[in-house]
């Protein structure tokens, strides 16, 4: 792990204009100093909006994505471009030195000399954590697989603070669980928040026991089920996932899960009136577009959200006060 100390205190892991570190998973967080990027986030949210600061003015962010992304990468572009910094793109990676067959390794050891803070999205579970190594400024881990994606727990948290209650939750997440990396990041998150969490997947696609056991020892309150049905009626954020087909060794084994779950206007006639859907999107087929009209629905709000999440996570990376 590579610190850069930048005044005398010290928190488990990275504070907001305190220290520089890399962003790997949810475990370089304490609740504190997840409580300190939620509240630096909703400074942010009018600059967000439309608004323009000058806070990383002269930095460069570097964006390197080695799999598909929208809401990710262009909602870190533009928390950096809003907060008046500039961003290089490694681009479409045939026309980059990847397409020679430069090792990653090398790839971020150049990247780092020419940028203050690197954004990397891989296929490869571990490979944000081996690019930390490498890396003399912060790697912030877009996603690294089926592993974590820890900004994206961060601004899930985000939409729930705004948009229903962190405190006493009671959230269901729905879908793909084994390879979903969202929902690995965001189970511990919310082992710190005490929330009562219900595991809804296929059993083919239940959350990895390595994980739960993580959680039961951190005190978690976990359920698990195959069916909405059991929970749709008691709680208050139904958070529901895509199956994650390119991640899944044999395709036929995708086919008898895809559909499992599609969220209808009829499954929701059960639920409480105050229920928000959250999804990181993008979405398939999980949940209907009629449900998008009705007052429950958050998803795009949720990707919206990225952008003051992502300013609170750059400003920290880069060490702005
Ligand atoms: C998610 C991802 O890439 O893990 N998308 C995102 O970052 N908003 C979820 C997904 O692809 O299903």
């Amino acid at each position: 792990m590579h610190l850069t100390v930048i005044n005398k205190f010290k928190l488990k892991g990275c504070i907001l204009g305190v220290m520089q570190k890399h962003i790997i998973s949810m475990r370089d967080f304490s609740r504190d100093e997840i409580d300190i990027i939620l509240e630096k986030a909703r400074t942010f949210e009018p600059v967000a909006r439309g608004g323009s600061s000058s806070l990383l003015s002269g930095k460069i962010l570097a964006t390197l994505f080695f799999e598909p992304s929208t809401r990710t990468r262009l909602s870190f572009d533009t928390a950096m471009k809003r907060l008046g910094g500039n961003v290089i793109d490694l681009g479409a990676l045939e026309a980059s030195s990847v397409a020679k067959g430069e090792s990653l390794a090398d790839t971020i050891r150049v990247i780092a000399s020419y940028a203050d803070a690197i954004v990397l999205r891989h296929p490869k579970e571990g490979a944000a954590r081996m690019a930390a190594e490498y890396s003399s400024v912060p790697i912030i881990n877009a996603g690294d697989g089926a592993g974590h994606h820890p900004t994206q727990m961060l601004l899930d948290l985000y939409t729930i603070m705004r948009e229903s209650s962190l405190s006493g939750l009671r959230i269901a997440l729905v879908g793909d669980l084994k390879y979903g990396r969202t929902v690995h990041s965001l189970a511990y998150a919310l082992s710190l928040y005490h929330a009562d969490v219900t595991l809804v997947s296929p059993q083919q696609l239940k959350m990895p026991d390595v994980i739960k056991k993580d959680l039961e020892k951190q005190g978690a309150h976990i359920r698990e089920t195959t069916r909405i049905e059991d929970v749709i009626g008691d709680i208050d954020v139904l958070y529901v996932t895509r199956i994650q087909k390119e991640r899944f060794p044999d395709p036929a084994e995708y086919l008898k899960v895809s559909g499992s779950y599609r969220i209808t206007e009829k499954l929701l006639e059960k639920a409480n009136d105050n229920l928000i859907i959250m999804h990181p999107l993008p979405r398939v087929d999980e949940i209907d577009p009629a449900v998008d009209k009705t007052g429950y629905a958050r998803y795009f709000e949720q990707s919206f959200y990225g952008v003051p999440v992502r300013m609170a996570v750059l400003a920290m990376a880069m060490g702005a006060k």
